[in-house]
């Protein structure tokens, strides 16, 4: 008998989506949300956090904001604490927030090196880390956004990928663990190419900054032509996170799900 829909369903769930004030964590918080989850929004911007909250209510499961630095352990408690206290429980975690930033390897500031890696590594971990804590309802999913830079590599973003590919395999590490474990908690990755935020748009831009293409137009055209569908937009990655934060993926657990229209196929 058929219950996909049910399986796609995330009616009574509850989920944290990391990064979530804009961007694709934004559309996440937004999918999640109209497939019946409650969400909280955590974000290190308050303003525009709270008016990404506001901006979804009543739309589908209700939805909250928290002010949150992912890289920030006991920041990480008391947002765990906050979805325990808002919506009584925990099942979902995006790990979504990052930042990227562009510099030759030889240019490269080691403080720029260790934020991004403190954003994206060590909030990504400081999320699994209290997630495994707490989740105990036996239908945990844990989504973490790397990228296709977690995979490949491109000039000028040696920190972003050595970030993303930490990311790719403390996914895979963490997915095994709490297999072996009993957790119940599947942990997978997503990898995004290019997709036009504030943060993809910056990727172009430095690109520019560095002298490593003569303007943005020149730079978003050298970069689109090696994307075969072009450019993604956010709800292509909400979508694939909505897929592996369901039931619908309940025997998907490690994997990493690229969402780049074709770009590491070439
Ligand atoms: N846009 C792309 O092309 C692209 C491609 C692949 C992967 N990704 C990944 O997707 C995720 C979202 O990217 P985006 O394009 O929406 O970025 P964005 O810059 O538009 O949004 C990032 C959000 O994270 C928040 N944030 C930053 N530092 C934080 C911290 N310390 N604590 C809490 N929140 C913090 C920001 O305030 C912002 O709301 C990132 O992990 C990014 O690496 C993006």
């Amino acid at each position: 008998m058929s219950q996909y829909k049910t399986l796609f369903d995330l009616g009574g769930r509850t989920a944290m989506v990391t990064g979530g004030a804009r961007g694709i964590g934004f559309a996440i918080a937004d999918a999640l949300s109209e497939l019946g989850a409650d969400v909280l929004i955590t974000d290190i911007e308050q303003e525009a956090g709270r008016h990404a909250a506001e901006s979804l209510a009543g739309r589908g499961g209700r939805v909250a904001f928290h002010p949150h630095d992912v890289t920030d352990e006991a920041a990480w408690e008391q947002a765990c604490q906050a979805m325990q206290a808002q919506f009584g429980g925990f099942d979902i975690l995006v790990n979504n927030a990052g930042i990227e930033t562009a510099s030759l390897f030889a240019q490269c500031e080691v403080e720029d090196f260790e934020r991004v890696m403190r954003i994206n590594v060590t909030g990504s971990f400081l999320g699994i880390k209290h997630a495994m804590r707490v989740m105990t309802g036996g239908s945990g999913a844990i989504v973490n956004l790397s990228s296709v830079a977690g995979i490949i590599g491109t000039p000028a973003h040696g920190a972003y990928h050595s970030s993303k590919g930490a990311v790719r395999s403390m996914t895979k590490a963490a997915a095994v663990e709490s297999a072996a474990l009993g957790l119940g908690i599947r942990v997978n990755s997503v990898h995004p190419a290019i997709v036009r935020t504030d943060m993809g748009d910056a990727f172009l831009s430095d690109f520019v900054r560095l002298g490593l293409a003569e303007s943005e137009e020149a730079a978003r055209t050298q970069f689109e032509a090696v994307h075969p569908m072009g450019f993604g937009a956010v709800e292509d990655v909400a979508c694939a996170v909505a897929y592996l934060a369901s039931d619908a993926a309940k025997w998907v657990n490690g994997a990493e799900l690229v969402v780049d229209g074709g770009f590491t196929a070439q």
